[in-house]
């Protein structure tokens, strides 16, 4: 397995009598867009703060590429692009500009290495338009192509979604992926937005009052294992909860005239084939997917508001 580029192991941050994070530690790993999840409050944007050394950790380690933040911060940030609240750009200065600006703070960034960053962010069109011209939207994207600037491994936006419309988020989304994949580098973001999230990550960490509740793949459903539930339409209802009941030992619910049960995707295969050869017409099988959501709400026990 490769190395992640990311570790936090048993963070903790208190600031005065407050316990802001607790014992928080998880991977992300080069090529992966990672969530970081968690209602207001939860401690996100005080973890990502950490994490790009804004604010010290209190006990506990943040590695970055195998170098800790604390001890060897130089080594750790140069892998790090971050954008933790707004970026800041020069409003006077075109987005072509503002790039060979901040592309002169590092090492080795090239004009073909600006060029290549506002294609990459979609922002080719309108490099030499000055950037107090640009709707909310263009600014984050040229924020990611700065936060891009020297090649990290990591790139971190904290809540990079907030205030842009529907269109903005599916492009943001769209072009974080292909960052991701094209250029193998990990993202983290953080958001409480979760159908967002579910679309733009494959894998994410739930936090709730600064306590890690779970990490997990967006997709683990795919998995074979994995049981779900199911709802089937069949001709004979009650003939066949009895046949699955007796024969193939699931207990079954009906629910609006259809069969609900809970069984893996290998176990609904075998159910169906047993069912037909039982002269049981199906009608159809529904997979009830637990979204994102549902997972998010189950993890830290709020009410839906
Ligand atoms: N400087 C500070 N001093 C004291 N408490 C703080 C400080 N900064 C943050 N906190 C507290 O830490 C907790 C976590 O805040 P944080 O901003 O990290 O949450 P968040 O998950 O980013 O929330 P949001 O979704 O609203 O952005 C909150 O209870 C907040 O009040
Ligand atoms: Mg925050």
């Amino acid at each position: 397995m490769e190395e992640p580029i990311l570790t936090l192991e048993n963070v903790n941050k208190k600031i005065g009598k407050h316990h802001i994070i607790k014992d928080l530690s998880f991977d992300v790993y080069p090529g992966e867009v990672f969530g970081f999840l968690g209602p207001n409050g939860a401690g996100k944007t005080t973890t990502i703060r950490m994490i790009v050394g804004l604010t010290n950790v209190t006990s506990g380690e943040i590695k970055i590429n195998g170098s800790s933040i604390s001890k060897d911060y130089k080594k750790a940030i140069e892998n790090v692009g971050a954008i933790v609240e707004n970026p800041e750009l020069y409003p006077y200065l075109s987005a072509r500009k503002n790039l060979i600006h901040f592309g002169r703070m590092s090492k080795n960034v090239t004009e073909e290495d600006i060029q290549q960053r506002l294609e990459l962010v979609g922002l080719d069109h309108v490099k030499d338009k000055k950037v107090k011209r640009f709707s909310l939207g263009m600014k984050q994207r040229l924020g990611i192509a700065q936060a891009m600037i020297h090649n990290p491994k990591i790139l971190i936006l904290d809540e990079p979604t907030n205030g842009l419309d529907p269109a903005g988020i599916r492009q943001m989304r769209d072009y974080l992926r292909g960052v991701a994949k094209k250029e193998n580098i990990a993202i983290l973001v953080s958001s409480h937005v979760l159908s967002e999230m579910e679309l733009m990550c494959d894998r994410f960490a739930i936090i709730k009052e600064g306590k890690l509740v779970q990490v997990e793949d967006v997709s683990n459903e795919s998995n074979e294992e994995v049981v779900s539930s199911y709802r089937m339409e069949v001709n004979e209802v009650e003939k066949a909860k009895v046949f699955i009941e007796e024969q193939l030992d699931t207990t079954v619910e009906i629910q609006d005239g259809m069969l609900k049960v809970q069984v893996s995707k290998e176990g609904i295969g075998k159910m169906v084939s047993s069912l037909t050869r039982n002269d049981i017409i199906i009608y159809q099988v529904i997979r009830e997917k637990q979204t994102l959501e549902d997972r998010f709400l189950q993890a830290t026990s709020q009410e839906v508001s």
